[in-house]
């Protein structure tokens, strides 16, 4: 049984070197992004504010909002690696991400390396890992490719590695940001089919993404973040007519 609580939880950006000056008259008419705020002499970017969400097992949430409404923070908050700034954050089940193609991987390691790397990382058996080698091999196709160092491969390629290793793993809690956008179609297609068997495996999925017929596909419900509020959240067509009105309209 798998839980992720959050209650009240702002996530603030300190900024450093923001010209004080000519960012007042700016802020009037931000419609993207989160807050910029002041206090103490200090301007921050106030990307999060006051979020409250509950989800146990069986919930599919599909993040939607614009540019800057908080999305990738959020995932990050519950992938761990950024500690809200007021509020507290629960979560029981072993998580899986995908939600920066750099993260955790090592360009001057092969893809064989960063492999094993992302399998220590997760705390499995070298046994395991030689097991889970020949599948993500074998599901990014980069065949010899993976015997060369990260760099020498074009985003599309990092992409392939990145979305394999994180899908090779069954996790309880699935996290994943905007990664179906990117890549050539035939590989969309694999990632889609993955992505489904993923679903179904994992107790809790968040993912963010701009298409709407992706959220459909694999949510039942939806988050509209609008900088870094929470506008919505309930069930994936009531949200997304809500937000479709007011991107058509609005
Ligand atoms: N590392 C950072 N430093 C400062 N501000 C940031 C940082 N990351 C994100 N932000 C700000 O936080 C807000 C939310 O960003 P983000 O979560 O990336 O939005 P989204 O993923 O929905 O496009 C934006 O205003 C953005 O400028
Ligand atoms: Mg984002």
């Amino acid at each position: 049984m798998s839980k992720i609580l959050l209650s009240q939880v702002t996530l603030d950006f300190p900024i450093y070197g923001a010209n004080t000056r000519s960012l007042k008259k700016s802020l009037v008419s931000l419609v993207t992004g989160g807050t910029i705020a002041q206090e103490n002499h200090i301007t921050f970017v106030r990307a999060l504010e006051n979020i409250c969400l509950e989800l146990s097992s069986g919930d599919t949430v599909g993040l939607i909002g614009h540019n800057g409404a908080g999305k990738s923070t959020l995932l990050r908050v519950l992938s761990k690696i950024y500690t809200p700034s007021i509020g507290k954050v629960k979560i029981k089940g072993r998580i899986s991400s995908l939600l920066d193609l750099n993260l955790g991987i090592d360009l001057e390691s092969t893809g064989y390396e960063n492999i094993v790397l992302s399998g220590l990382l997760r705390g499995l058996s070298r046994k395991d890992i030689e097991v889970r080698k020949k599948t993500i091999a074998e599901f990014s196709e980069l065949g010899d490719y993976l015997a060369m160092p990260i760099r020498t491969y074009s985003q599309g390629m990092q992409l392939r590695l990145a979305f394999s290793i994180a899908t090779s793993f069954s996790p309880e809690i699935l996290l994943l940001d905007e990664v179906m956008g990117v890549g050539d179609a035939p590989f969309m297609e694999k990632s889609k089919q993955r992505m489904s068997e993923l679903v179904a495996e994992s107790d809790i999925v968040v993912f963010s993404s701009h298409s709407n017929d992706l959220i459909r596909k694999f949510c039942k419900k939806a988050l509209w973040l609008e900088k870094g509020h929470v506008k919505a959240f309930g069930l994936v067509d009531e949200v997304l007519a809500a937000y479709d009105t007011l991107k058509n309209h609005g």
